[in-house]
């Protein structure tokens, strides 16, 4: 620019203001383009979280026929994805567009104006190749800064997203400081109301688990069980009401305390793609071998511990090693068993399962609960003659709640009535 100013400051004016309307032409690109650029990388998301669950849950899709409708949701996420980094793309080029065009009338603008102010500029041929050239080389700078001002657009976009993530905050609040209490704990809820969003799923819940009982709930499905059980674990905090240990509000011990003191054994068992030991000591290298290898001993893991081909190294869910939904359950009890906990929160499975490998895990809960306090989420009869309490939940609400033995001589109870016909007669 400068070079342009001392052959011909006319030229310079010329070039300075041709350089100010270009950069406020891309400004404007820009602005338009950035918010494209984030529509496309939620749809890149959203396809890409949908190839993730068609592929997990490929044996339910397959099982179910659902192929032909994954796939047409396959084909309108993917279509919504080309379409948005389509628009997107579009108006990036336009800067690719503008810049040519920019060059184009750069180019006349040097011949028009040499031309007709010939007469006062006194410029010749050398002159203008000169300018020509040296307008090209105003281009360039430009497009470089177009091009890395589109990758900082693009990064821009994913910055805004992640931002987006990070500002999402836990409800929960950790700032207890109460020590979690020593020996056998008693766990009770007080009036306690939750709800995921305003609809209340749990109402008015009241019961007092004494330390070292079991306490069995049942209840048709979406009663509320699972929910109850999640709250135990605090992964949320009630509406109102509260949860104690002790006589402690949950609340006031540490999170991490609080979590490493109940072990909750979900209704569906999540194992990850790495060893066997990693995924029952989440990834704690501290926890010795033996001490997992005893446990298995106990649940009568044993046998299928030796038959495995790299021991506790032996990677899960590749074709080295899959497992039966018995072996996963097992598993499950073994990663509860090694945070030797106060409470136990067990959902157990739905699913049936063989006699043989049902009876081994009933020996395996019956170890893992000795001596806890344990609320056991009960989906069959069996399960439910091994408790002290029974609470029945319905809708969200308690039905019933009282010692099983009571509630097992009372002929009117709802509980003789399960005992009679069963839990999937009275509460399906
Ligand atoms: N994460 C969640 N977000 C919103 N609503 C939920 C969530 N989890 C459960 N619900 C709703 O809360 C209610 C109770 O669900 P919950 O899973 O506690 O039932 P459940 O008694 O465990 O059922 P099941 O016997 O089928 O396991 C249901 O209406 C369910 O749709
Ligand atoms: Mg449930």
């Amino acid at each position: 620019m400068t070079a342009v100013f001392i052959e011909k400051w006319v030229y310079g004016v010329f070039f300075l203001g041709f350089a100010f309307l270009a950069l406020i032409a891309f400004y404007f690109v820009r602005n338009v383009s950035s918010p494209l650029w984030k529509k496309a990388r939620e749809s890149t998301t959203a396809l890409f979280g949908h190839i993730e669950e068609s592929v997990s849950g490929l044996e339910d899709i397959k099982g179910n026929g659902a192929d032909e409708f994954l796939m047409k949701r396959f084909h309108e996420v993917s279509q919504t994805d080309f379409k948005n980094k389509n628009k997107a793309m579009i108006v990036s080029r336009t800067y690719y567009a503008i810049n040519v065009m920019m060059r184009a009338i750069l180019n006349i603008g040097i011949l028009v104006v040499s031309h007709y102010l010939a007469a006062f500029l006194d410029t010749d041929p050398g002159v203008i190749y000169l300018l020509l050239t040296y307008g090209t080389n105003l281009l360039w700078p430009l497009r470089l800064l177009l091009w890395q001002i589109e990758q900082l657009q693009n990064s821009l976009a994913n910055i805004e997203r992640i931002n987006e993530f990070f500002q999402i905050e836990t409800k929960i609040i950790d700032d207890g400081e109460t020590v979690f209490p020593e020996g056998k704990v008693s766990l009770a809820f007080d009036n306690l109301d939750f709800g995921y969003s305003e609809n209340l799923v749990l109402k008015d819940i009241s019961f007092n688990l004494e330390s070292g009982r079991k306490i069995g709930l049942v209840g048709q499905t979406g009663s509320g069980k699972t929910t109850l059980a999640r709250l135990v674990f605090r992964l949320y905090d009630p509406k109102s009401g509260k949860i104690r240990v002790n006589g402690i509000n949950t609340k006031n011990f540490p999170l991490k305390e609080l979590r490493s003191n109940v072990a909750y054994v979900t209704q569906d068992v999540e194992l990850f793609k790495a060893s066997i030991r990693d995924n029952v000591t989440f990834f704690d290298k501290e926890i010795p071998e033996e001490v997992i290898l005893d446990i298995f001993k106990d649940i009568g893991l044993e046998k299928w511990y030796n038959d495995l081909p790299n021991g506790l190294e032996t990677i899960i869910l590749s074709d080295e090693c899959g497992l039966s939904a018995g072996e996963e359950q097992l598993l499950a009890l073994t990663r509860a068993f090694l945070k030797n906990p106060k409470i136990v929160v067990l959902d157990e499975a739905s699913s049936r399962l063989d006699p043989a490998t049902e009876r081994q895990i009933e020996i395996a809960l019956e170890k893992l609960l000795h001596g806890r306090s344990a609320i056991i989420i009960a989906h069959r009869l069996t399960t439910l003659h091994k408790v002290d309490d029974v609470l029945i939940l319905s809708d969200g609400e308690i039905l019933e709640y009282g010692s099983r033995e009571e509630l097992a001589k009372n002929p009117k109870s709802q509980f003789s009535l399960l005992l009679q016909k069963g839990i999937e007669e009275v509460l399906t």
